[in-house]
């Protein structure tokens, strides 16, 4: 979810100190690279029926999406659709149709925690070159781990429009208390056990669109966006700790799971 400043003189003179940078250069996610063929082959763009790109999200299993619950809220199924194994999300390799959606039972509770989902395809993904489910965690995270690959289509800036091609940032794992303490402007976030912070620099960083993407360390999938300050103006990205959900998603997955939003859940056929 993006924050909107209650501050909006404050994030104006900051948007005026960075827009120079931001006409100077290229920035898609904001400040990201092209990403090459193979590069991510695990995102996806979910979508409207009629293609247009809403957030991210990660093949983690032939018919399961890993995303963020704020990207599925108040979806029904039938609203939805996947498209795979492209870099360009006009133009999928595939498309796949969910035919039920698993919000955690304390999306949002309190705010900003547990913003996790799961979407299951009424078909198994076909895997190619370009089509890949994601490694999933078996432990936590080293505290500052360098090299966390996050990819999206998000915003270039935070009026910006979407970039057709899939774009690529580095980022670095930021400890608790650094990332609290950077976030503390933002009173009704709280950080959570839950909750995982990646930050590069300034002019670097999650936009628009972006939400639900994949955060990936040496391939495996570490983090799921959940929150930014409109667009990279120096504040962390804030994700849901995928080693923290594993037991959510092992549960949800295996139709278990206690703690889904059953109002989610339309299964066709
Ligand atoms: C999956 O859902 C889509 C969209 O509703 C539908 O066109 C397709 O036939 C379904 N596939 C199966 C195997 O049910």
């Amino acid at each position: 979810m993006a924050f909107h400043s209650r501050f909006p003189l404050l994030s104006g003179l900051v948007l005026l100190l960075f827009c120079g940078c931001l006409l100077a250069q290229e920035h898609f996610i904001v400040g990201g690279q092209n990403a090459v063929e193979g590069d991510a082959p695990y995102q996806v763009s979910l979508q409207t029926p009629v293609g247009s790109h809403l957030c991210g999200g990660a093949i983690i299993a032939d018919r399961w999406i890993l995303t963020a619950g704020h990207c599925v809220r108040g979806y029904p199924a039938s609203r939805l659709q996947v498209a795979t194994g492209s870099l360009r999300y006009a133009e999928p390799g595939a498309v796949y149709y969910p035919d039920a959606i698993y919000l955690h039972c304390n999306y949002d509770t309190p705010k900003y925690q547990n913003d996790i989902g799961l979407l299951h395809l009424n078909e198994t993904i076909v895997f190619d070159a370009l089509t890949q489910a994601v490694r999933l965690p078996s432990s936590p995270l080293p505290q500052g781990t360098a090299n966390l690959v996050f990819t999206g289509w998000g915003a270039q800036s935070a009026s910006g429009s979407l970039p057709s091609q899939l774009q690529r940032v580095q980022q670095q794992h930021l400890g608790s208390q650094v990332c609290a303490s950077l976030l503390s402007p933002y009173e009704d976030l709280e950080l959570a056990p839950g909750h995982l912070c990646a930050y590069r620099q300034a002019n670097i960083g999650a936009c628009h669109g972006d939400s639900g993407g994949p955060l990936v360390y040496d391939g495996t999938l570490v983090g799921v966006l959940n929150f930014f300050v409109p667009c990279a103006q120096g504040v962390p990205d804030l994700f849901m700790d995928v080693m923290y959900y594993r037991d959510w998603m092992r549960q949800t997955m295996s139709g278990n799971g206690k703690c889904a939003q059953v109002n989610q859940q339309i299964i066709i056929g």
